[in-house]
């Protein structure tokens, strides 16, 4: 069985939500335990109170659902004190008890600027680990295995060594997407809702989602980011805000735009997508985009929740609960994450039925 203790990943800064989100995750499952984390340490690591216990429930544990961990990685005691001339022989060894077949190897520090600067300095240790990784007899390029070993450093002579399931894990290194600004798109913004597409809905099924000819609304649309995104794919956008929309994006003859208030307009007919960036209250981005989907206006919504300076699991947690009490019996799916590009926001994807 995988180690018992969860390593998440987070945006430095968010450590304290992570700990109330893992304490708050074991607990509905009957898993009590306590958090490990350092205030802009980008990582915590709940440790459970009974090990077979925590290890059942980590064991289940997928990334996708959780809020603020980018990823999730069943991980060993911290290796420290690793000798300095030959560091990979240890760590090889606790692999080597983690198991011997993984499909990737990550090499991996906080995404914090000391995290980055360990990085560079651990980046010369990855031929000796590849040397004693194979005498101990540790594969990690089978593409067949189901897990992914990680070896997270937190100095240069300290890391825990774990392992991630590929079906319930983020498939790129500290969990995060790196995506390329666009050329052409009028903000940085542009990079979220592609993050969000990727990540709610999955390359695979993005073309049928989001196809040639379907209607969106993009409330909160200046000056146009998200728009640009839906453009791309081919769909006709109702841009709706008082600010300007690039020019370039209203030449392409898919965008409307219209200076409404966003909390006002409702579509003339039911479009498929609603997608919403406006800067409001979370409660209220909410019960609008729980109105959207409960009307039928729109199939699908992706939000973007500007959270508060504190309390910011309450507020995400009061999210869950505005959606499920105006959705009522109807059948719907809610995600919310805090994705690579959001800073203080949660950004989340609720859809009508059962997909
Ligand atoms: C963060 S910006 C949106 C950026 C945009 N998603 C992009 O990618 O370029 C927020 C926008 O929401 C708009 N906004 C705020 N409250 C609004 C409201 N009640 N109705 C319409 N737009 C609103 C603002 O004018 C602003 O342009």
């Amino acid at each position: 069985m995988a180690p018992a203790n969860l390593l998440v990943y987070c945006r430095a800064g968010f450590e304290k939500e992570c700990a109330q989100e893992l304490t708050a995750c074991a607990g509905a499952a009957g898993v009590a335990g306590y958090v490990k984390a350092k205030p802009d340490g980008a990582f915590a690591v709940f440790h459970p109170h009974d090990a077979v216990a925590g290890a059942a429930w980590s064991a289940r544990v997928d990334v996708a659902d959780l809020v603020f961990a980018r990823q999730a990685v069943h991980a060993g005691p911290l290796l420290s004190g690793l000798p300095v001339g030959d560091r990979a022989t240890r760590i090889a060894a606790a692999a080597r008890e983690r198991g011997t077949r993984f499909c990737e190897l990550f090499l991996e520090t906080p995404d914090t600027n000391d995290g980055k600067a360990l990085a560079a300095l651990i980046r010369p240790l990855a031929p000796h680990l590849a040397r004693a990784l194979a005498l101990a007899g540790v594969a990690t390029d089978d593409a067949a295995a189901v897990e992914r070993l990680h070896v997270f450093f937190l100095g240069g002579t300290a890391c825990h060594v774990g392992v991630s399931h590929r079906g319930r894990s983020a498939p790129w290194p500290l969990g995060i997407p790196r995506l390329r600004m666009p050329a052409g798109a009028p903000s940085r913004s542009t990079l979220k809702l592609a993050e969000a597409l990727a990540l709610f809905i999955g390359a695979e099924a993005l073309g049928e989602r989001l196809a040639p000819g379907m209607r969106a609304v993009d409330l909160g649309a200046s000056p146009g980011g998200w728009t640009w995104q839906l453009v791309r794919h081919g769909l006709m956008v109702t841009a709706v805000d008082n600010g300007p929309m690039d020019a370039a994006l209203l030449e392409t003859g898919q965008v409307r735009h219209r200076r409404e208030d966003g909390f006002r307009f409702r579509p003339a007919e039911p479009v498929d997508w609603m997608v919403c960036d406006m800067v409001e209250s979370p409660s209220r981005v909410c019960a609008l985009a729980a109105r959207w989907v409960a009307e039928g206006w729109c199939r699908e919504a992706i939000f973007n929740l500007k959270l508060p300076m504190k309390k910011r699991w309450e507020e995400v947690e009061r999210a869950r609960a505005i959606v499920a009490e105006s959705l009522g019996t109807r059948r719907h799916r809610l995600r919310l994450k805090q994705l690579y590009h959001d800073r203080e926001e949660v950004t989340a994807w609720l859809a009508a039925g059962r997909r």
